[in-house]
């Protein structure tokens, strides 16, 4: 197992890296529509990919079609299966958020499996409070096919201050 841990300004870099067979990563219009066997440096380079344009760029329909299965399941309680439906949950919830930061990103290529933590701050009068989001994300080749979240508001008076 080969676990890397990127900080949010490896990311960036990482977005820019080449593989290790020295070529850039191809880029299909989608990583989905079809999907095709990864190895483990294309998982990480499509992960990193992915992270950019969905939060920094905020190009949640684009990448959606580009990144995501079309039957993505989707174990967030509050959002049914497929992409589009992660698009229109995800779309006005960060829009009342300043955020997300990545905190961590954790790819492990060889069981394509990736999870980030992130820690987003509630707009000002919005009344909404500081959380912390682990998302869960697993590929089938090029693919992500399927997500878990869990989410854990900032208690009022809490212990730890600022643990996200
Ligand atoms: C959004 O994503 C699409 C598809 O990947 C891409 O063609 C477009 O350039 C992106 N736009 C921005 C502003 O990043
Ligand atoms: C979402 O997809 C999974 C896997 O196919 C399935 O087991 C589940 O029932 C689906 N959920 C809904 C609400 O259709
Ligand atoms: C994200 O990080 C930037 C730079 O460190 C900081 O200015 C900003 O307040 C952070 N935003 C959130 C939502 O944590
Ligand atoms: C937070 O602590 C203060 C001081 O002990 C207390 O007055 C207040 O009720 C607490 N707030 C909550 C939401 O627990």
């Amino acid at each position: 197992m080969h676990l890397s841990i990127l900080s949010k300004a490896s990311v960036a870099i990482a977005c820019l890296s080449l593989g290790t067979s020295g070529s850039p990563l191809h880029q299909p219009t989608s990583f989905c529509s079809p999907s095709y066997p990864a190895t483990g440096w294309e998982i990480r380079d499509i992960f990193n990919q992915f992270v950019d344009e969905w939060v920094y760029q905020r190009n949640f329909s684009d990448s959606a079609a580009k990144y995501l299965s079309p039957n993505l399941i989707q174990h967030n309680p509050q959002i049914a299966n497929g992409s589009e439906a992660m698009v229109a949950a995800v779309g006005p919830i960060l829009a009342n958020y300043d955020g997300p930061n990545f905190s961590l990103v954790v790819v492990d290529e060889e069981k394509g499996l990736a999870v980030t933590l992130n820690r987003y701050v509630g707009k000002p009068g919005t009344g909404l409070p500081i959380a912390g989001v682990a998302d869960f994300y697993r590929f089938d080749g090029t693919c992500i096919v399927e997500h878990w979240d869990v989410i854990e508001s900032l208690p009022p008076n809490s212990t730890n201050p600022d643990p996200f």
